[in-house]
């Protein structure tokens, strides 16, 4: 996807004149990495590559983003209303999710009909289908819970790895100068690659992964709050006891990524996660709250760095980008974080070489 789809793009972008929406960009390459892990190269969605389509289904994993708190929070009063003809959910969300549940559902009938159960690489589909085939499910509702389980793997990739992408780059090109650092760190490791054959991002690149997580940390795409609701017994967190069976808690990494250990908390220092001394680094490690933690945690942590890295070393390496448009950037509250305007136009250009 790196060399084939971006590199040719960015190189397109870099000659054009035009400003280049990012944000669409960057949910169509995350769907699209994550989902050829999830189905093999061949059977992955396209949303990046063929943009015009593609981004007709982005917008369809934005639109299922209304009325969430009515279909997860209370399910049967909203559809109970909704025969009543009160509708707290938009008609038109309800075709965007049945659009993107037959997508993925054409994804998996694909998969289906290559599936081998006993051929290595497995694929994540390969894997979820034959366990949960062992577990008991079968026929249209083991294809069912298969394709559900596959788009929320999905629907999380284009907005964690989007938005994430989105925010760093937007921070970067109001930074000069920590793009510059970034180029100069990418470069020496390209240099790197070419005489041990290492893969870039294998290597040791902390400017990057300090860019990653500070963008995670001001601008983190799921900024809460992450319902729980506690379990039978009288329940203590942390300083609070006796909370009682049944309540509705909740945490926030927006909150807890502007506490204590993060002096001036609103602004966008990578230099901070570089700088700081080893009781410091691990006090903002521990209240770094960016893909949640525990049985709850995020499954795909390492895959979405890992994505993300290849992205910004792609573009970092030989462009430089700014701010072609202003839009506002603050993060709207929800499930995923997204930015008021819903779009950055950024300027891309070939980079000076480093002097
Ligand atoms: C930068 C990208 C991503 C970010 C920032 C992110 C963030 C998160 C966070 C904060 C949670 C915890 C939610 C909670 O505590 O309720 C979570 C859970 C989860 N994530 Fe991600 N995620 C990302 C990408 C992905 C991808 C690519 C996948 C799929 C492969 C994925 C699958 C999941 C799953 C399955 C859970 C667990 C849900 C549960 O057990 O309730 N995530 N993620």
């Amino acid at each position: 996807m790196i060399s084939e789809q971006l590199s040719p793009r960015l190189e397109s972008w870099s000659k054009g004149e035009e400003a280049i929406e990012v944000l669409d960009q960057t949910r169509g390459f995350g769907g699209d990495f994550v989902s050829a892990y999830i189905f093999g190269t061949d059977g992955a969605t396209t949303f990046f590559q063929d943009l015009h389509r593609g981004t007709d289904m982005i917008k369809c994993f934005s639109g299922i983003l209304n009325g969430l708190f009515w279909r997860t929070e209370m399910p049967a009063l909203t559809v109970w209303l909704h025969l009543c003809g009160i509708h707290l959910v938009p008609q038109s969300t309800i075709d965007e999710q049945e659009q993107l549940e037959n997508m993925c559902l054409d994804l998996c009938r694909s998969a289906e009909k290559t599936y081998r159960p006993e051929e290595e690489p497995l694929t994540v589909y390969a894997q979820l289908r034959t366990n949960l085939a062992l577990s008991g499910l079968s026929g249209e509702l083991l294809e069912k819970t298969v394709a559900a389980e596959l788009l929320d793997q999905i629907f999380a990739a284009v907005h964690g790895i989007g938005l994430t992408l989105t925010y760093a780059m937007f921070q970067l090109s109001r930074n000069p100068s920590i793009q510059t650092k970034l180029r100069g760190e990418l470069i020496d490791a390209d240099e790197e690659q070419k005489s041990s054959s290492e893969s870039m991002t294998k290597q040791d690149l902390p400017v990057l992964r300090a860019v990653l997580r500070e963008t995670m940390r001001v601008h983190p795409a799921s900024p809460g709050p992450t319902f729980r609701v506690t379990p039978a017994k009288i329940t203590h967190i942390g300083p609070y006891p006796n909370i009682p069976t049944d309540t509705t808690v909740s945490a926030c990494s927006y909150t807890l990524h502007k506490g204590p250990p993060f002096p001036h908390p609103e602004e966008w220092r990578p230099e901070r996660w570089l700088e700081s001394d080893e009781h410091e680094l691990k006090e903002m490690n521990r209240w770094f709250w960016g893909f949640g933690s525990g049985a709850r945690g995020c499954i795909g942590n390492e895959i979405s760095l890992y994505a993300m890295e290849q992205f910004l070393a792609a573009v970092y390496l030989n462009y430089e980008t700014s701010i072609a448009k202003a839009s506002d950037m603050e993060q709207m509250d929800g499930l995923f974080g997204i930015p008021k305007d819903r779009e950055l136009w950024l300027a891309f250009r070939k980079a000076e070489p480093l002097s």
